[in-house]
């Protein structure tokens, strides 16, 4: 027989489990302009579909007395619920116990539902506000880390992982958000470095505040750690939500299709004149994919780092897609080292979740100098080709104006396994430009010519006639089809449902060797 009273202590712990380290340390976090723990997965999951596991697990530390400090859940709260009607896994650091700081339960707990993600295949989402690793369970708190990087490393490619940070994330536990798909932070209450401020003065004799040091500013453009900057937690958790409505379950999945309102043969007459008459002037490559796209929504991601290539989520038609574009209104879309390792990564974000690829292509090449030389511009190029060449995702390819050298194989062309490579009349296919070209071919004539630059104008004009447009490149098939750009948006559409039962391998291997 069961009564009321036999509830009681079960109701009793529960409600001590939800007051976390207490309404002092809640209210020192909510002072602080940052959420609790529960009160994050409040947003980030569907209303009550939140179910926790491990509400009474408590630590098993002796030492520095910390048997007298008990807090059931420990400083983790972990659990599923459902993101728009979808399971997602979740863990959410909660900062009013020990500071977040996590050691053993704290990583059996995450990696518990860690293990639950992968054997159930959906996403796994962290929210990270943690002073580290458990100062006073020493060696054993660094094995829990490491339970955590090696559960990251096995679940890549296999369910999405996204992490959070909202707070503290330092020395080596920015490894684990380092190793999933996508790191969100929010703007003055989140900061990731591997060593802090006071290190780094005794050690460099450098002053440097927490957020110039490990923001999220500076990590969104100029580490490239950081893919999303939110003002406030709510929009980061939002944010979240919306970035999984792009992502299939599970590499085994499709994404899910969202029925459009948008007209799928909505021609855009904007287009035919976005490109300007001087080839050598800028225009914005994403208004180009607004008008391409469902309802003008464009989900980008990395805005800030390497802004000369772009990359985020769309819908066509109701199918997501993953966009890279050249950005000619930045360093005219030349490829450098971070924006190749920007689209690298997405790209192969993207091949292992099953998001067709389609790519806008206005690139000069790569860019000459020898910071770029030095620095490695050549392995960091290569890990793009690379991606692009082992992607077997559908992937389609327009090119609006300039594909020139190296870069134009890179981008998606038709010989690394493009499916569907398009281009607008405007395109320029050659191995450089009209100028570098007539340089380089006619530098004796020029030399010799009685008025050089009157002949060096002249050669530029025939050299354009000559190459500069993509007939060269369709007579041979490197193009399907040279298309007027207002019907992109219908032939874009036609092409993915066309394409939407590619099957496509790669030859068998233990795993290729990325040029890192
Ligand atoms: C145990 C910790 C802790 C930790 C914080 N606390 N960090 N307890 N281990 N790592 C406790 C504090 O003692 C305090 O408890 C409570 O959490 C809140 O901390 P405060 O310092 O009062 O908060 P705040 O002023 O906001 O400062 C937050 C902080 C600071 C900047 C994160 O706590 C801090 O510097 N912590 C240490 C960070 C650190 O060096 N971690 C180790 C990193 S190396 P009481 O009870 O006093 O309120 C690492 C290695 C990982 O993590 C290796 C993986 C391979």
């Amino acid at each position: 027989m069961s009564d009321s009273s036999n509830q009681d202590p079960l109701r009793d712990m529960r409600e001590k489990a939800l007051q976390g380290g207490g309404p002092e340390r809640v209210e020192t976090q909510h002072a602080k302009g940052k959420l609790t723990a529960r009160e994050r997965l409040d947003l980030l999951l569907d209303k009550g579909s939140f179910r926790e596991t491990d509400m009474f697990v408590t630590h098993r530390t002796h030492d520095f007395d910390l048997d007298q400090r008990k807090y059931l859940s420990d400083s983790v709260v972990t659990g599923w619920g459902t993101v728009e009607g979808r399971l997602v896994y979740v863990f959410s650091q909660d900062f009013t116990v020990f500071g977040g700081s996590l050691g053993e339960v704290h990583a059996e707990k995450i990696c518990k539902v860690m293990d639950m993600a992968l054997k159930n295949g959906a996403p796994i989402i962290g929210l990270n506000d943690s002073g580290g690793a458990r100062i006073q369970e020493g060696v054993v708190s660094l094995g829990a880390y490491a339970d955590i990087f090696l559960r990251n490393t096995l679940a890549s490619g296999v369910i999405p992982q996204i992490s959070a940070v909202m707070g503290p994330c330092a020395g080596g536990a920015v490894y684990s958000p380092a190793l999933t798909d996508l790191i969100f932070m929010v703007r003055n209450s989140s900061y990731m470095f591997v060593t802090g401020p006071d290190v780094v003065r005794a050690v460099t004799h450098e002053e440097v505040s927490f957020e110039d040091l490990g923001g999220a500013d500076v990590h969104a453009s100029t580490s490239g750690i950081c893919h999303y900057v939110a003002d406030n937690e709510s929009d980061c958790l939002f944010m979240i939500r919306l970035l999984l409505s792009y992502l299939p379950q599970n590499n085994l999945e499709d994404p899910p299709f969202i029925p459009t309102t948008d007209d799928r043969l909505r021609t855009e007459d904007a287009l035919d004149s976005i490109i300007p008459d001087d080839p050598s002037k800028p225009y914005e490559m994403r208004d180009v994919i607004r008008l391409i796209v469902d309802n003008e929504e464009f989900f980008e991601i990395h805005e800030s780092f390497a802004p000369n290539i772009v990359v985020g989520f769309a819908r066509l038609g109701g199918h997501s897609i993953g966009i890279v574009a050249n950005q000619p209104a930045i360093l005219a879309g030349v490829l450098d080292i971070n924006s190749s390792d920007k689209a690298a990564r997405f790209v192969r974000f993207c091949d292992a979740f099953n998001v067709p690829l389609v790519t806008f292509v206005d690139v000069p090449g790569f860019l000459p100098g020898t910071s770029q030389e030095h620095g490695g511009i050549i392995r960091h190029g290569a890990k793009l080709l690379y991606a692009y060449c082992e992607a077997t995702v559908p992937k389609i390819t327009i090119i609006t104006r300039k594909a020139y050298g190296g870069a134009y194989d890179v981008m998606s062309s038709k010989h690394i396994r493009g499916d569907l490579n398009l281009a607008w009349p405007t395109a320029e296919l050659a191995v450089m430009g009209p100028e570098g070209a007539v340089n380089i071919i006619f530098r004796k004539e020029l030399a010799e010519a009685k008025d050089p630059e009157k002949r060096r104008a002249e050669l530029v004009s025939e050299y354009r006639e000559k190459f500069a447009h993509p007939y060269i490149a369709a007579s041979r098939g490197y193009l399907d089809d040279v298309i007027e750009p207002r019907l992109t948006r219908p032939t874009l559409i036609n092409a993915l449902e066309m394409l939407s039962n590619k099957r496509d391998s790669n030859p068998g291997k233990k795993h290729g060797n990325l040029p890192l």
